[in-house]
């Protein structure tokens, strides 16, 4: 039996979902039930009727898996994959901020630690960031921990008034701007497709900026044949499925998130074997970040 067929057999013997997010190796895709960015991700794992959800991405996300389902086994193949920007604020500075204003809210990019959620309002991700801030009361907003996509929200929303935090994906603000140039003068034709993770200065050359779904939808609808995609290059197996007569540029081979890539399939094959390991996380911990995160399940809808 192939490592394939394994998987899905002992996945319908543990009466398990394997949720896998778009940078994970595409063997792993491949298997899972379900494939999406980190919004689609966290409703999916909420809907699932399954025992246990096997969660293919960074440790973030198969947290906030549990937070939502806290009865619910949730297995991460590889407990070491961790996204660094997750860490790039401190309880601590969110406290010191929150001290310096009346009006404001926390609002936690979901990339971020449980502990630093259980600090926040509200959670976003880049497929909602736009939309949850825009309905928030308060006139400041602290926004963690990603700079960049803070100032992409920004930009949007001059009513608000904005204070970034200096946090950031390593893989993204690793893109050149002189590379994209180069690629955009190699292939005239293609759009520039970019993650708002990427820095300002790789924003302002995207014909369109969005989530790792917006960038696959984008390239799918549109009347465009070639791209220059601007994000790990895991979403490459997703947008070739889809569009296999279109032509994907990825500048270098494409950035690589090297946290993801430790989801194998021989992991997460034995997760399902040992049911181990399970995301452990303290109960008061849990309940303090939930309600954030119910939170932009709400204003997101
Ligand atoms: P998405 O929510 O767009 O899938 O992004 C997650 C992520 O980690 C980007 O680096
Ligand atoms: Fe974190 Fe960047 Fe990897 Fe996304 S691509 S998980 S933000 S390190």
């Amino acid at each position: 039996m192939s490592l394939e067929e394994r998987v899905q057999q002992l996945k319908l013997e543990r009466d398990a979902i394997i949720l896998a997010h778009y940078y994970v190796p595409a063997e792993v895709q491949r298997v899972a039930d379900f494939v999406g960015d980190s919004y689609a991700l966290a409703k999916r794992a909420m809907a699932a009727p399954q025992k246990v959800i096997v969660f293919a991405g960074v440790h973030f996300m198969g947290e906030s898996a549990k937070i939502l389902n806290p009865e619910k086994t949730v297995l991460v193949p590889e407990l070491a994959a961790d996204c660094p920007m997750a860490h790039m604020v401190s309880p601590e500075k969110i406290e010191e901020v929150r001290g310096a204003y009346e009006d404001l809210a926390v609002v936690c990019y979901i990339n971020s630690t449980a502990e630093i959620k259980a600090h926040s309002d509200v959670i976003v991700t880049s497929a909602n960031a736009l939309k949850v801030v825009r309905a928030l009361p308060e006139k400041n907003i602290f926004f963690v921990p990603d700079e960049n996509l803070g100032r992409f929200i920004a930009a949007q929303l001059p009513e608000k008034n904005f204070i970034l935090n200096e946090g950031h994906c390593h893989v993204h603000a690793g893109l050149s701007r002189e590379r994209l140039l180069e690629e955009m003068e190699r292939h005239p034709q293609a759009e520039v497709l970019a993650h708002p993770e990427c820095t300002a200065e790789i924003l302002e050359l995207a014909h369109y900026i969005g989530s790792t779904s917006g960038i696959i939808n984008y390239a799918t609808e549109a009347e465009g044949e070639e791209f220059i995609i601007c994000t790990e290059e895991g979403v490459a197996y997703e947008l070739r499925e889809k569009n296999p007569h279109k032509t994907f540029h990825f500048m270098d081979g494409g950035p690589i998130c090297p946290d993801m890539k430790l989801i194998t399939l021989e992991k997460l094959l034995h997760s399902l074997e040992t049911m181990e390991p399970a995301m452990e996380m303290d109960e008061d911990k849990m309940a303090r970040a939930k309600a954030p995160l119910e939170r932009m399940l709400e204003l997101a809808k």
